[in-house]
Parts: structure tokens; sequence; C-alpha cells
């Protein structure tokens, strides 16, 4: 069956980027001058997503607003004679068809996810975290899709980190699969491990292809790390009924939650623009 949905996660607090983010999501700080969570959706459509749904909270209605339609504004830039930024503006209020559900408790990820059950019905459907940036020739989630068509089973990403961010990351106990040196069979997976009891040092990333057996595990899951509901142990129990495979992304993954990962990937990001990266590369050079 394919796949169709994408749940975006917006729900969190973005403690790791207080005190900006207390009045403002963190999905909507600028990667040089369109938000965050543009990328997010841009990457689900770019994958043949259909129909995105942002799991949110309270404070996050910056986020609706943004992908609305602006009529006030087009009617000012009309008037202008704005036409380039005109069509830019009407191309994203058009871009995807987003619906929107709260999450009203912070229980965790596996709870989040939990709330989209009903929207996505019985289909395999994608999640996406969107602080994880993707900068690849091919979206990462394409190509987890395309790794979920070969196998019929869920596909987590992951990520080599170091012995110091096994704390900080899901990791699985991979085996290698076929001819592709990027694709795994997960044997198992822990939420956060010590570096001595980590399986490998493969991390999860933000992207996930699902299977909607996992809201049935979802819903009997107890609390794990962090007294929450975690994805990774419903991934794990769901081991005994279903394979899940990890595809190992390509290019390069921004960590946009955090100051210096989001001001990395801005760096990142504007040295590539024509317009302005010779600019900020000699600005860069006089600095350092
Ligand atoms: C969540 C998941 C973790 C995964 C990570 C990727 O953790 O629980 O398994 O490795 O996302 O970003 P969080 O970063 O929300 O604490």
């Amino acid at each position: 069956m394919k796949v169709r949905k994408a749940v975006i996660i917006v729900a969190g607090w973005g403690t790791r980027f207080l005190p900006m983010t207390r009045s403002q999501p963190k999905e909507m700080l600028p990667l040089v001058d369109r938000p965050l969570i543009q990328y997010a959706v841009e990457e689900a459509i770019n994958s043949g997503i259909e129909r995105v749904i942002m799991v949110t909270a309270l404070g996050k209605r910056a986020i609706e607003d943004y992908f609305d339609h602006a009529y006030d504004l087009e009617h000012f830039l009309e008037q202008k004679g704005d036409t380039e930024r005109l069509k830019q503006m009407r191309e994203l209020s058009k871009m995807a068809d987003v619906c929107y559900i709260r999450q009203k408790e912070h229980l965790g990820l596996g709870h989040a996810i939990l709330i989209a059950r009903d929207i996505v019905g019985r289909e395999p459907f994608a999640v996406i975290l969107p602080d994880d940036i993707i900068d690849s020739e091919v979206p990462c989630l394409k190509r987890m899709i395309d790794v979920y068509a070969e196998h019929g089973a869920g596909v987590v990403a992951v990520e080599r980190v170091g012995d110091e961010d096994t704390k900080k990351y899901g990791i699985i106990e991979p085996r290698q699969v076929g001819v592709s040196e990027r694709v795994y069979e997960v044997l198992s997976l822990v939420e956060k491990p010590e570096p001595s009891q980590a399986p490998s040092r493969l991390g999860i990333v933000g992207r996930y292809v699902l299977t909607p057996e996992i809201f049935d595990v979802l819903l009997v899951t107890p609390p794990g790390k962090g007294n929450e509901i975690q994805v990774t142990d419903a991934l794990q129990r769901l081991l005994k009924q279903q394979k899940l495979y990890a595809y190992e992304l390509e290019g390069v993954r921004h960590d946009t939650g955090a100051p210096l990962g989001w001001l990395k990937a801005n760096i990142a990001y504007a040295l590539k623009r024509s317009d302005i990266g010779p600019d900020l590369r000699e600005y860069l050079k006089k600095m350092l």
C-alpha cells in the first residue's frame, strides 16, 4: 500500500531553545528565509506524500497561519505589482493539504503519534520530526518509502553517532541486508542508552515509515525513558510481529532544535545560495 500520509510532530516545548521558545514555536525559526517547518512539508511532498497531518500543541498557532491563505498580503503585493513574491505566497498556501490536531498533554513522541491514529487510519504512514533537517539530493523520506515498498515493513532513518551521543537517540541493533550498504534489518532497538548498553552506534533520526499496527502497540506501551510513551519502545514490541528496517541517511543532517545546530544549518544553507552565499563567505573569511 502506498505511503500517502505524513504525520509531522510539532508539539514539543522546544526547551533546548529557551528562552526563544517561550512564545514562539521553534518550528517557525528561519532557515535562511523560510521557517524550519516548511522544509519538513517540502520533504514530505517531494517524497510523494499527499496529506500532511500536524500534531500541534498550545502556542503553535503561528504554524497554522503560515500555511493558510494570506489574502491581505496577496492583495497588497498585487497592488504593488510584486508578481514574484505574490507567486511565492500563492504557491505556499497551496503547497500542501495540511490538517492539524492537538496533543493536549506532553506525554512523549509515542503519544503524539497516537493522537493521529484516527486521521491516519489503517494504512502505512510517515513521521517527520522537523528539528532534523536533512540536506540530501534525494529526500531522505523518499528513500525510506522505497525501502518500505521493497520490504513491506516499517523503516527508521539512522545515522552514526559518537559514543557520547548514544544517550540522545534511539539506538538500533543492525543486521546488514542485501547489497545496499545503507539498509539494515533492525534486530532490536533501545531508547537513549548509555554507551556501554548501546547495541551499536546507529542512532535514529527524525524520520519514520510506520505500519498501522504501531497504533495498537502504542496503546499498550507503558511510559519509558523520561516517563514518556516512546515510539522506540513500541517498535521494539512490534518486532515480535513484524520486521523493521533502518535506512542510513545520505547527505548531511542538521539538528536545528538547539542554537548551535540551528546556526550551523543556517550557515550551510546560506552559503549554497547564489544571492547571499558569496557575500557571507567573504564575511566569514574576514571574521576567522
Ligand atoms: C526522539 C526519539 C529518539 C530519536 C530522536 C531523533 O527523541 O525518542 O528515539 O532518536 O527523536 O531526533 P527526542 O529527540 O524527541 O528526545
